[in-house]
């Protein structure tokens, strides 16, 4: 197995930026993101109830665990929300969330 897996971000450029992440880190994807200096508040500290943490999920989604219903109320009152939108608190780092392309969409951008 695998020791970690990649996510691939999408930048201002359309281009995507590879993200290496080692597993068994007790880390959701926010904590890493913003770890790396991706512009997310997290002004819940991963609650589920800011939302400014908020990735539209390009490619993997299909992969990914279902959302707890904290997460689908948070999403639900978002008005940028996607068919693909999760809140990037709620994904722990595992091999689920190997090969994910991610859009970074926060709270505010429309
Ligand atoms: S950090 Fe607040 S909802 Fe994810």
């Amino acid at each position: 197995m695998e020791d970690s897996i990649k996510v691939y971000i999408e930048n201002a450029d359309d281009a995507f930026t590879e993200l290496e992440i080692p597993l068994g880190i007790e880390l959701s994807l926010m904590e890493v993101l913003k770890g790396e200096g991706y512009p997310i508040e997290a002004t819940c500290d991963g609650m589920a109830l800011c939302a400014t943490c908020h990735i539209e999920v390009l490619e993997g989604f299909d992969k990914l665990h279902e959302e707890s219903d904290e997460e689908l109320d948070m999403l639900d009152s978002l008005p940028n929300l996607c068919d693909t939108s999760r809140l990037s608190c709620q994904l722990k780092i595992q091999p689920e969330l190997d090969g994910l392309k991610i859009r970074i969409k926060g709270d505010a951008d429309a």
